[in-house]
């Protein structure tokens, strides 16, 4: 009853809000957008409404219907999971890796919006990981451009746009003939078929002449490509299937999700924004000053997750230089915690600053960032509600290089509670 009343308090009759929207930091999103956008605005990127005057919204229709495709193996609360971010998580190819400390795709959609920004403007993710922000922007008619110094998140984040285009006949194919290329790329993961470097998309130098030219077209061959990253990581996770099983489950859902992705970009007729997925370091961005109308991104969890040890199947069978990498993620340097918290905050005010030399004036700046204050009260030897959380840090950094706070909006994490508490969602502006 309470919440039906503060729904109503909050939103005119004519907006709709999706079903399970349960947390505060939703509300509080869709209110900022309901008063930022027009009604036609709300049912073409709004992120938290069902219908507006009882015309569907176009994040509903893409989420709604046609499944989920997850595959047979799926552990039972896992699929629950699903079933309950339908909304928030399970659409277009945001579900395609399961990677972890992705974004929430709807509230990415929802702070775009907050963000004041439009079809035709262009976003960067300097540390985009999966690529949420690229995929979710490119949903809305915003550009985007992302950056990660992993060569797989680069990978991945490229495979998530390929998704948007790629021919499904080949991937259909691949379905049936997932056996002969489960072996194939069984050779690729023991070293015996090299994949060239990052130029080539990672594609074998030479075509095996039993295969279908089709599935080395770029687009497809990185969704496929993924599809066994996946299943390898999908091994290590479960082992209740076979790893070809697996991977034909998997291969199935790639070409479900797709298929839904591309139908329902063409009935609803979106204008996708253009996309670039590159790998690179975010303390020195290949981008112009001023040339930015956003800037949306969460720094890495370092103390929680260890990117390079998580990642490392993936990484290795893409050639990536483990050692070299740990040396350039932000957080990992150093050998004690005081040494990595030190060398954190360093290379957080060199990405900061990055952001704010290519943000356009007046625009805005937003950090998705948990607390940490538990490993920072162990870290300091204090009660963790003592302890600056790391979103003080972020304010305090991002005032220093020229961006003002604005606001935050809180969010309790589920999962990661023990070590995150809560997470921000902190918005600057530029000066
Ligand atoms: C919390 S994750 C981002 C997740 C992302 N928001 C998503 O939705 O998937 C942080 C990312 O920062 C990346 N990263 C760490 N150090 C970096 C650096 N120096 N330059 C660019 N990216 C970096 C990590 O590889 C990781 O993918």
């Amino acid at each position: 009853m309470i919440e039906n009343d503060i729904r109503q308090r909050l939103f005119h009759g004519h907006l709709e809000l999706l079903p399970q929207m349960n947390e505060i930091y939703e509300l509080e999103l869709a209110f900022v957008e309901s008063q930022l956008l027009d009604n036609q605005e709300l049912v073409d990127r709004g992120a938290y409404f069902a219908a507006v005057s009882d015309v569907p919204t176009n994040h509903f229709r893409l989420c709604a219907g046609g499944g989920l495709h997850l595959p047979d193996g799926t552990a039972r609360k896992r699929r629950q999971f699903f079933v309950r971010n339908q909304f928030r998580t399970g659409y277009a190819t945001h579900g395609l890796f399961p990677y972890r400390g992705k974004f929430h795709p709807q509230m990415v959609k929802g702070i775009l919006n907050v963000m004041g920004l439009r079809p035709g403007d262009t976003v960067l993710d300097p540390m985009m990981g999966s690529g949420t922000t690229l995929v979710e922007a490119a949903l809305m008619g915003i550009d985007s451009v992302g950056f990660d110094v992993s060569p797989f998140c680069q990978f991945m984040a490229a495979a998530k746009l390929d998704g948007f285009e790629v021919s499904l006949d080949p991937l259909d194919k691949a379905v049936r003939e997932s056996e002969s290329l489960f072996r194939f790329f069984g050779g690729i993961e023991t070293g015996k078929v090299p994949l060239s470097g990052a130029a080539e998309r990672y594609c074998p130098v030479q075509q095996p002449s039993a295969f279908s030219a089709e599935w080395f077209e770029p687009k497809v061959w990185s969704l496929l490509l993924l599809a066994f990253l996946d299943s390898v990581g999908f091994a290590e996770r479960s082992s209740r299937q076979a790893p070809n099983i697996q991977f034909r489950g998997i291969l199935e859902r790639y070409a479900a999700v797709t298929r839904k992705l591309q139908q329902g970009r063409a009935a609803l007729e979106l204008p996708v924004g253009h996309a670039k997925a590159e790998q690179c370091d975010a303390r020195s961005l290949p981008l112009p000053s001023s040339s930015i109308d956003g800037v949306l991104f969460s720094p890495p969890y370092s103390f929680a997750v260890d990117y390079v040890e998580n990642d490392a199947p993936h990484l290795r069978v893409l050639g990536a230089n483990l050692g070299d990498l740990r040396e350039s993620i932000v957080g990992l340097r150093g050998r004690t915690l005081r040494q990595k918290f030190d060398t954190y905050v360093e290379d957080m005010e060199l990405v900061l600053k990055e952001c704010a030399r290519v943000l356009r004036s007046q625009r805005c700046c937003a950090i998705v960032i948990g607390t940490n204050s538990n490993q920072l009260g162990k870290l300091f030897g204090k009660d963790p509600d003592q302890v600056d959380g790391l979103d003080k840090v972020m304010i305090r950094l991002a005032e220093v290089v020229g961006m003002n706070f604005v606001r935050r909006f809180e969010r309790r994490i589920v999962g990661l509670a023990n070590t995150m508490r809560d997470e921000d969602i902190l918005l600057f502006r530029k000066q």
